[in-house]
C-alpha cells in the first residue's frame, strides 16, 4: 500500500499535492524539486497551537527544518515564534516581518555579531548553552545598554532512544548544560547583571518515536525548577525543545500522534506540579517542533534517469542526489519512495534509488520495488523537513527549485539555482 496523507495522495491513478497534479507540477518546473502544501503546513501547526490554546504557551517553529520564506511567512501570520540558530535566521524571520518578541536563539557557538544583531531585535530570549557563553552574552549585553532575557539549555542525560547524530539530551552530547552543574550555572547567570534569567530548557533529539524520554526530561526540569526557587531564582518559562516524530512510511514505525495527545500528556503532568506545589499559578510552555510541522508537508520530485543492471544489484538512477536531499546518506534514513504515476505494464523490480554524485554514500532509497522506466516521476515522500534546508552543491550542482501548492495552485517560492550563480562569488588568480 503506498504511504499517503491527506494532502498528498493519488486521484485517478496520479500522486496529487491537494487538488494539484504532480505529474503537471514537475513538467512545469522541472526536477528535482521540492513541493509543499500550504494545508499541510497549516494544519500541523494549528494541531500545536489548539493544544496549547488557552494557556500561556508559544510555539517557536524551529526553523533550521526548512527556512523557505514562504513558510515562514506563513507560519509568522498564523501567530508562531520562531527557534532560531543563527543570525542568518533571523534576518529571514526578519525579512518576513515575523515578530522578533516571539524569537529564541538556541546553539552552542553564537558569535559575538550574532548575540548583537538578536539583542538589537530584543528577541524573547537566549538559550544559553555554558558559562562562557554567559560571559560573553552579559558582556555584549553591557556594552549596548540592554540586559539579556536568558534560558539556560540543561542536559538532562536521558535516552532519546533516535539515531545517534540526531541524539542531543546524553552526557556525552557538546549540548546544553550538564544535569549536575544546572544549579550552579544559574548562580553564575542570576550574579550577571546584563541577564535575566528567563527560564529553562531541553532539546534531548530529532524523530523520537517515543514521548517517554521528553516527559522524564520535563520531570527532571520540573525538580530543578523547583530547587532554583528555593534559592529565590524563579523561572517563568519552562521550554521542552522540539523533537517529535513523524511517520515516514517504514514498516513498524510508529511516531507518537496526535501531536494533541502528545502535548495533553506534558500537560498534564505540568498542571500536576503546578496545583501540588505552586498554588495553581501557571508557566508559560514554549515548544521549538521543527520536523513535527513540516516534515509531511513536503515532497521531493525527482525524475529517472536510467534503469542500470548492477552484479549484484540493479540501480534507478534518478536525477536528485545526496546534495539535495542527505538525510539517507547522512544517517541511513528510511525515506518513502512513490512513483507519481503508477504503471501497470511494466514488471517490477528492486532497486537501489541513487543520485548522480560521485559517492558510493548517494542514495535516496535501498532495495525497493519499482516499476519505472526513464522519464517517470518519483516523489520522495516527507522530504519537508532537513530537506532543502541541508542541501548543498557538491558536484557543481545548483539547489533544487521550491513549489508551495495552495489547493489547485502552484507557487514558485525559490528558484533553481543555476550553475552560474554557484561560481559567481569566486576569483580566479592572474
Ligand atoms: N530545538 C533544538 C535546539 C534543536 O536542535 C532542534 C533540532 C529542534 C528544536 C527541532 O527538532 P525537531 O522537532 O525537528 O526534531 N537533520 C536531522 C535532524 C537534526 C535536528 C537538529 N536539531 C534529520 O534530518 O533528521
Amino acid at each position: 500500500m503506498p504511504h499517503t496523507t491527506p494532502y498528498f495522495d493519488y486521484h485517478d491513478g496520479v500522486l496529487h499535492a491537494e487538488t494539484t497534479a504532480l505529474s503537471s507540477v514537475a513538467a512545469h518546473y522541472g526536477t528535482p524539486l521540492y513541493v509543499y502544501s500550504k494545508a499541510a503546513l497549516l494544519h500541523n501547526f494549528d494541531a500545536y497551537a489548539d493544544a496549547c490554546s488557552g494557556r500561556p504557551a508559544l510555539v517557536c517553529y524551529a526553523m533550521k527544518a526548512n527556512s523557505n520564506l514562504a513558510i515562514l511567512d506563513l507560519l509568522a501570520r498564523r501567530g508562531a515564534g520562531f527557534d532560531i540558530v543563527s543570525g542568518g535566521e533571523l534576518l529571514r524571520v526578519l525579512a518576513v516581518g515575523g515578530d522578533p518578541r516571539k524569537v529564541i536563539f538556541s546553539g552552542v557557538g553564537k558569535s559575538v555579531e550574532e548575540m548583537r544583531l538578536a539583542l538589537s531585535h530584543d528577541i524573547l530570549c537566549f538559550n544559553v548553552e555554558s558559562i562562557p557563553e554567559l560571559h560573553r552574552l552579559n558582556a555584549v549585553a553591557g556594552s549596548m545598554g540592554k540586559t539579556a532575557r536568558i534560558s539556560l539549555r540543561v542536559n538532562p542525560n536521558v535516552d532519546a532512544k533516535t539515531h545517534p547524530y540526531i541524539a542531543t539530551g546524553l552526557k556525552a552530547s557538546k549540548f546544553g548544560v550538564a544535569f549536575d552543574d544546572a544549579m550552579d550555572t544559574y548562580r553564575v547567570a542570576a550574579a550577571l547583571p546584563h541577564l535575566e534569567v528567563a527560564g529553562i530548557d531541553c532539546h534531548i533529539g530529532s524523530q523520537l518515536l517515543d514521548d517517554a524520554p521528553l516527559l522524564e526530561a520535563l520531570d527532571k526540569l520540573i525538580d530543578l525548577i523547583d530547587d532554583l526557587a528555593l534559592e529565590g531564582i524563579v523561572l517563568h518559562h519552562l521550554d521542552i525543545g522540539g523533537g517529535l516524530g513523524i511517520d515516514y512510511g517504514e514498516a513498524g514505525e510508529a511516531p507518537p500522534v496526535p501531536v494533541a495527545d502528545y502535548l495533553g500528556r506534558l500537560f498534564h503532568r505540568i498542571d500536576q506540579w503546578r496545583r501540588e506545589r505552586h498554588d495553581g499559578v501557571p508557566i508559560k510552555v514554549i515548544f521549538e517542533p521543527g520536523r513535527s510541522i513540516v516534515g509531511n508537508t513536503g515532497v521531493l520530485l525527482t525524475t529517472v534517469e536510467y534503469l542500470k543492471k548492477g552484479e549484484e544489484k540493479n540501480f534507478c538512477v534518478v536525477d536528485a542526489a545526496m546534495n539535495d536531499l542527505m538525510r539517507p546518506a547522512l544517517y541511513q534514513a528510511w525515506m518513502g519512495v512513490q512513483p507519481v504515476q503508477p504503471r501497470s505494464g511494466t514488471s517490477a523490480d528492486l532497486y537501489d534509488v541513487v543520485g548522480p554524485v560521485c559517492e558510493s554514500g548517494d542514495w535516496l532509497a535501498h532495495d525497493r520495488i519499482l516499476s519505472a522506466e526513464p522519464g517517470d516521476v518519483l516523489a520522495i515522500m516527507s522530504a519537508g523537513a532537513y530537506g532543502q534546508s541541508m542541501a548543498s552543491n557538491y558536484n557543481t550542482r545548483g539547489r533544487a527549485a521550491e513549489v508551495l501548492i495552495d489547493g489547485a495552485t502552484a507557487h514558485l517560492v525559490r528558484e533553481r539555482e543555476q550553475a552560474a550563480d554557484l561560481f559567481a562569488l569566486e576569483k580566479v588568480v592572474k
